[in-house]
Order: C-alpha cells, then sequence, then structure tokens
C-alpha cells in the first residue's frame, strides 16, 4: 500500500488487518450477501464506530424505516449516537409515495439531488446505501449500468467512503446485477456457512479492494456489545 492513501478503518477486530488499514478513502465498496447476512448490522456498525472517530456518516436506508432500524441496531448494542454525527435518512417512506404518486420516473433523479445535498450541507466522509435493489424496486432505470456508473461516479467526485448494499437473492451464485461488481472499487461477502449439522456460521471475504494487498480468505464474522470481530477459520 502506498504511503499516500489514507484509510478509514471499519473498527470490525481483526478485519482492518487483513485489508492493511481498513478502507481506502474514497472507494465505492459493495457490500454483498443474502438475506439476513448482517449486511445492515455491519454497515450501521461501521459508520458508528467511525462516527465516534471523529468521521461523520449518513446511512440512506431504503428498506427499513429509521426508527425500526435504530432499535435494531441499539439492541445490538450501538446504542450512543447523535444526529449531528450519524445521521439515518429514510429514503423508503419517499419513494413509496412518489409511486402512489406516479412519479416515478423522477425517483432516482430526486434521490441523487437529495444525496447530493446532503453530502453537500455536511461533511460526511462515510455514506451508507441500504440497498441498490430497493433503489430500484419500484422501476429500475432503462439502462441500469450506465445509471450506476453514473452513481458511482457522482459519490466518488463528492470524495466521500461510500458502502452500498446488495442483496443477493437465496439461489444464485452472481454477487451482483448490471456489472456493478465491476464498477465498485471493493467488494465485501457476506454469506452463511452451514458448520456442523446445527450449527450455522457468519462468513466474510473480501473479494476485492482497490489500492490494497488484501487478504482473501474467509473470516468468521461475530457481533458482541455493538462491536463485529473477525477470525480467521483456523482460528475459529
Ligand atoms: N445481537 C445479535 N447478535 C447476532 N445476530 C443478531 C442480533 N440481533 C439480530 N441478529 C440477527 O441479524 C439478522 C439480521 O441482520 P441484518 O443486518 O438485518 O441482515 P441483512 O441486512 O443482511 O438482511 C437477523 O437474522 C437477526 O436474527
Ligand atoms: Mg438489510
Amino acid at each position: 500500500m502506498r504511503d499516500n492513501i489514507k484509510m478509514i478503518p471499519t473498527y470490525v477486530d481483526g478485519l482492518d488487518e487483513a485489508l492493511g488499514g481498513g478502507i481506502p478513502e474514497g472507494n465505492v465498496v459493495l457490500l454483498c450477501g443474502n438475506p439476513g447476512t448482517m449486511k445492515t448490522s455491519l454497515a450501521f456498525s461501521i459508520l458508528y464506530h467511525n462516527s465516534h472517530n471523529g468521521r461523520k456518516g449518513l446511512y440512506v436506508t431504503l428498506e427499513e424505516n429509521a426508527e425500526d432500524l435504530k432499535s435494531a441496531m441499539q439492541n445490538m448494542g450501538m446504542e450512543n449516537f447523535h444526529e449531528s454525527e450519524l445521521y439515518l435518512l429514510d429514503m423508503g417512506r419517499l419513494r413509496l409515495e412518489l409511486a402512489e404518486a406516479e412519479t416515478d420516473n423522477d425517483w432516482l433523479t430526486i434521490f441523487e439531488g437529495v444525496i447530493r445535498e446532503a453530502l453537500r450541507v455536511a461533511s460526511y466522509s462515510l455514506i451508507v446505501m441500504d440497498s441498490l435493489e430497493s433503489l430500484y424496486a419500484s422501476k429500475p432505470p432503462p439502462d441500469p449500468r450506465r445509471h450506476l456508473f453514473n452513481l458511482f461516479g457522482f459519490l466518488k467526485d463528492a470524495g466521500v467512503t461510500a458502502l452500498i448494499i446488495s442483496e443477493i437473492p437465496f439461489g444464485t451464485s452472481r454477487l451482483a446485477e448490471h456489472g456493478v461488481d465491476f464498477l465498485a472499487d471493493g467488494i465485501i461477502l457476506l454469506k452463511q456457512f452451514e458448520a456442523g449439522d446445527s450449527n450455522v456460521q457468519l462468513r466474510l471475504r473480501c473479494v476485492k479492494m482497490r489500492k490494497v494487498k488484501h487478504e482473501r480468505a474467509d473470516f468468521v464474522l461475530d457481533i458482541a456489545k455493538g462491536r463485529f470481530a473477525v477470525t480467521r477459520l483456523e482460528k475459529a
């Protein structure tokens, strides 16, 4: 890794070492996995811990409403956060309202406008979009690949480090649709792994991370008191 690249720590025990310090600043990273693999919780925890270390976070939720998300995260032990440091932007409701008003064609433009304005008025270091599929839920754009290219370009121009959550439906092996895996600077994959007859482990793998020489091994992912940790398989 070159010295001039700033790294944003994930504050996931063991992962920052595996990544050579964290996520390179300005990278747009895909966080993907089947439903229930803790994508939301992990992304939130990265923002949560960064918000306590001087880096403001913007969590854009398009799926769960902000109150439900907040209470789920509090139940996991991520309790003390303030809107001024970690802001939950609930875009799901707006999306539904626009869909009902049949102004759906404007949705992606409106979405980007809101994000652009949020990034302009507050100096967010990190942004999460949860999820890409929800962004396109009511109506995908005519050329999704082009839209994603522009969206990723806009995030990169904004200089913000972005985590984009992407849901892999059960039964598919593709990491992501529309070539988003090629566009992303990084891919972190979460999966459930059946370990023995009754035990299911959560595993994490860094598939790709531009600008760093990272480990490619599978790690076991655990959470305790609001803090995630990864352990090498042979030590788990
Ligand atoms: N304190 C906890 N420790 C471990 N797992 C939890 C805890 N609280 C909730 N979960 C589990 O986390 C899962 C949901 O995580 P979530 O981040 O919403 O996943 P995803 O976004 O990938 O669908 C559920 O299966 C839930 O049972
Ligand atoms: Mg989720």
